[in-house]
């Protein structure tokens, strides 16, 4: 291994080889990285768009990983980073300071969400959002004399992120595989509200019914006295763009008022503006959740942010006068002062640009176009989302929904096509997920949808070529 050369100016192709050499990437496989690499040298980005050092763009659909909410490369972001840098480089909360930017994107934070929600607790990304906000319903329910709540309900198929707790209340099968452990004793999952995917001739109704009291017999199950909270993603996202039935968090969440479990809404993906509002929960589905959780567009990627917010109700027992309790948590980079300053200028850009009102138009037309003209597709099963957080399951068999073996890769088949073709979109299994940036105009959601329609139909060709499929 040859690779402790060339950092001076390498060029792309010694890029690419230092980078097998030497970075343990995301969510991969070690055995066939240390043979094959990435696929991409990527160089530039400016809009919608990246480039790859061989002068390829790509229309990124993906959004980086859901998070690129005002598109990618401006000054102006540019320049409030750089000012930040150069006016208070680093401070933290740790000690008993604050700052202008930290102080001004908490209250804007208040401000923007569900009206019960005023407190905030800055930290790195989503992950450590949920692993504080964890650490907030203990600190909590023990500070209320509740210590045997120390239970949590999630959902099957759910993303909370990748520290070990997070991963634990994520309830993705993949990733509760035999190479990993994780946390089985106080972790409950139970459906995953996707419609799509009810037993077979159950109407839609009667699935929510189901999936209602599936909530509250395992809070009475485990022991309502046991259970301290409920972690649900309002649109699910790495999970499959899941659009639960019509009413179901307000339900869930009513079961949770009747047996004093607290209800997070992981708004990592659904907040700043990617279905059209600040934050989903209330304004789409009409719930006050007691804990929110945010990161991804908060800075639409500029520089790492989340945070943990939380309600008065909870705020009134933890700093309850007199007993000197200590919120023992915080990461060195909490509440950063260049990060803050990020948020807040991305903030002013979708206040200034009315990035929503693109959102209604031209997410509303994706969702649209997007479900009328790919659902008759050969492979596609079910097209699903909301207005610019889009996602397509392939099936082998339309009628019976029979998905395919892992082994033919069928998410990934169609992303090569589409970014031979020139666009990202995301595979996951057997989808392919987007989340194009806020800015996207109507005429890149056409080349979206033109595009993935024609990587579907060449996958199509190739696997009845290949024989895995049959006319
Ligand atoms: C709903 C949800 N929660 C939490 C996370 C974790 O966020 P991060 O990757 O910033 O740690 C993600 C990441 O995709 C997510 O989609």
């Amino acid at each position: 291994m040859n690779s402790k050369i060339a950092l001076n100016n390498p060029d792309a192709k010694e890029l690419w080889s230092i980078d097998k050499n030497h970075h343990l990437h995301s969510y991969t496989f070690p055995d066939s990285f240390n043979s094959e690499g990435c696929k991409y040298v990527l160089t530039k980005s400016e809009g919608v768009y990246l480039e790859d050092s061989e002068g390829n763009r790509y229309l990124d659909a993906v959004g980086g990983m859901w998070c690129t909410n005002i598109g990618l490369g401006r000054k102006e972001m540019a320049t409030a980073v750089a000012e930040q840098i150069e006016k208070l480089t680093y401070a933290t909360s740790f000690i008993d300071v604050t700052y202008e930017p930290v102080a001004k994107l908490a209250a804007k934070l208040a401000k923007i969400a569900p009206s019960n929600i005023n407190h905030v607790f800055f930290t790195t990304c989503g992950s450590t959002a949920i692993d504080s906000a964890y650490r907030m319903i203990l600190f909590y329910q023990n500070a209320r004399g509740k210590r045997q709540k120390k239970h949590i309900i999630s959902l099957n198929e759910s993303y909370h992120g990748t520290t070990y707790l997070a991963m634990s209340i994520g309830g993705k099968k993949s990733d509760h595989g035999p190479d990993f452990d994780h946390i089985t004793d106080t972790i409950h999952h139970i459906s995953c509200p996707n419609y799509y995917r009810a037993p077979v001739g159950m109407g839609e109704a009667e699935y929510l019914d189901f999936l209602v009291d599936e909530l509250e017999n395992k809070i009475l199950e485990v022991g309502s006295d046991k259970v301290a909270a409920f972690f649900a993603e309002p649109i699910m996202g790495s999970g499959g763009v899941v659009v639960p039935p019509a009413g179901y968090h307000r339900r869930t969440w009513e079961i949770c008022k009747k047996y004093d479990v607290l209800y997070v809404a992981d708004e990592v993906v659904t907040s700043f503006g990617r279905v059209g509002h600040w934050f989903s929960s209330e304004d789409l589905f009409s719930i006050q959740p007691d804990i929110i959780t945010t990161a991804k567009g908060i800075t639409s990627g500029y520089i790492p942010l989340g945070a943990m917010m939380y309600s008065d109700d909870i705020h009134k027992v933890i700093s309850e006068e007199g007993h000197g309790r200590c919120f023992s948590v915080g990461y060195t980079y909490s509440g950063h002062p260049v990060a803050c300053a990020a948020a807040l200028k991305n903030i002013e850009i979708i206040e200034n640009e009315n990035l929503f009102d693109n959102v209604n138009n031209v997410g509303t037309y994706f969702e649209q176009r997007m479900k009328s003209e790919l659902a008759d597709l050969p492979l596609v099963g079910d097209v699903r989302g909301i207005k610019l957080m889009m996602c397509v399951e392939f099936v082998a068999n339309k009628e019976t929904r029979e998905e395919f073996a892992d082994e033919v890769g069928i998410g990934s088949l169609v992303s090569k096509q589409a970014s031979a073709r020139g666009l990202f979109v995301r595979p996951i299994g057997h989808l392919n997920v987007m989340s194009p940036s806020l800015i996207l105009t109507r005429e890149q959601a056409d080349t979206i949808i033109d595009t993935l329609r024609d990587s579907i139909v060449a996958t199509y060709e190739q696997l009845l070529e290949d024989g895995i499929v049959k006319s």
